[in-house]
């Protein structure tokens, strides 16, 4: 592989691949990044190339489809070594040249560079705008023109905030795993390894300011003294309130994360059973709370729209279309699927009436902005109003009208600096 001198070439190389399989698998960038062993300094100029581009995807794929009409049915590798040097030279401040001689290295492989060459000077001259709002809005944020004509119905114009901290980093939290050490123990520990932090609402969880090397490379995480877990995702398990000794039922349990929290709020005393439908991701959740020292719960490959086992309560972290993630998981953005929402709908409503079946108390919790996956599932439920830190839920939504929207909680990247969540409480 031929490079410049600052190894550039390299990282849009393993860029393109990892866009690529982003694409096919429709998995996240960390998880195609975990196939490559790469040293840190390649590993963080990769993910970063990976994430400012797919941020981009449809702003850089409408330069290219201005550039090369049949830019759609370009092998995939190249397409996405013509979207990183789009992404380089509109928006990274790389002369446009430079972008595209990198761009034209990696195509010779495939005696691509003519056209490699032909469209990205095309695309040099193109202008990102449209005359249409939606679509220039959509072109201006990052955001399928959809989900703008959403938040806008959802949020009016502080929608343009939402997209806003989309598209930015959003703080690292840092949750003390309190069966494996104390939360003096591990403030003094991340500070001496330079890390600062900030303390927040809950008194195990701070949330990262800055830091030399990141919490997730250092040692006592590969050791479960902590975990890396957004404050509003904490908050969950509070809410929860898992007590020693109680039986609680976890529907949708994998990888653990919330499963872990519970344990350690019930210190390892009573018993969790965690249930979760995917083999693959209870193999990940065993290893996970074994590492964390979790002893008191019982694992299951299982169905939860349909187990029966008797707990006092209940927790449906239900699967979602993750649109309260998009900082962290741009490809949701572009790999929303609305037949797949429809079934993830019902699998919601299954999980929920299933939990109020097994448990006189449930929570329930999403990842989403969206108001079918949270206010819609609740409502008609004996909903039991909850302490919110964050914000309140919908009340009227496109016709649909919430009484109970004050006695759940939202969360929201741009209100709160943390992924947007819904969380509500209901009993039997
Ligand atoms: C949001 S994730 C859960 C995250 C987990 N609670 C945590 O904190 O680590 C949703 C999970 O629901 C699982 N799932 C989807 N359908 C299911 C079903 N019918 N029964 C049980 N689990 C299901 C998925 O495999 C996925 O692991």
């Amino acid at each position: 592989m031929s490079t410049r001198s600052d190894g550039v070439v390299v990282s849009q190389d393993l860029a393109a691949r990892i866009l690529e399989i982003v694409e096919k698998e429709k998995v996240s960038i960390k998880s195609a990044l975990s196939r490559f062993k790469l040293n840190q300094e390649i590993r963080s100029s990769v993910y970063a190339y990976s994430m400012e581009t797919l941020k981009r995807l449809n702003a850089i794929d409408h330069v290219l489809k201005l550039s090369c009409p049949k830019f759609e049915k370009i092998d995939p590798y190249i397409k996405n070594v013509m979207r990183i040097a789009v992404y380089e030279m509109k928006y990274k401040g790389v002369h446009p040249a430079l972008a595209t001689d990198s761009a034209v290295r990696l195509a010779k492989k495939f005696k691509m560079e003519k056209l490699v060459n032909a469209v990205l000077r095309k695309a040099e001259n193109v202008e990102i705008k449209s005359e249409d709002k939606i679509k220039n809005l959509s072109l201006e944020y990052f955001h399928p023109e959809w989900f703008i004509k959403y938040a806008l119905d959802l949020l009016g114009d502080e929608a343009l905030e939402l997209m806003r901290a989309n598209n930015e980093v959003l703080p690292t939290y840092v949750r003390v795993n309190e069966l494996k050490s104390s939360v003096e123990s591990v403030r003094r520990y991340l500070e001496e390894k330079k890390v600062q932090l900030r303390e927040t609402f809950l008194d195990e969880v701070f949330e990262v300011l800055s830091y030399e090397k990141h919490p997730a490379a250092l040692e006592w995480h590969s050791e479960g003294k902590y975990v890396i877990q957004d404050l509003v995702s904490c908050y969950v398990s509070v809410v929860l309130d898992p007590k020693p000794g109680e039986t609680i039922l976890d529907l949708a349990a994998a990888p653990g994360i919330k499963t872990s929290h519970i344990a350690a709020l019930m210190q390892n005393e009573g018993k969790i059973l965690a249930l979760d439908i995917s083999k693959e991701r209870v193999e990940k959740m065993k290893t996970k709370l074994k590492i964390l020292g979790v002893k008191n719960v019982e694992v299951k490959v299982a169905d939860g729209c349909n187990f029966k086992f008797e707990a006092e309560k209940a927790l449906v972290d239900a699967p979602c279309s993750s649109t309260g993630s998009i900082s962290d998981y741009p490809n949701v953005k572009w790999s929303f699927d609305k037949r797949k929402f429809e079934s993830t709908l019902k699998i919601q409503k299954k999980l929920l009436d299933n939990a109020l079946k097994n448990a006189c108390e449930v929570i329930y919790s999403t990842c989403s902005i969206m108001v079918e996956e949270n206010e819609m599932q609740v409502k008609g439920k004996k909903i039991v109003k909850i302490d919110s830190p964050f914000s309140r839920g919908v009340e009227k939504f496109r016709g649909f009208v919430f009484e109970d929207w004050d006695k759940v909680l939202r969360s929201y990247p741009h209100r709160h600096r943390t992924s947007g969540f819904f969380i509500a409480k209901m009993k039997r």
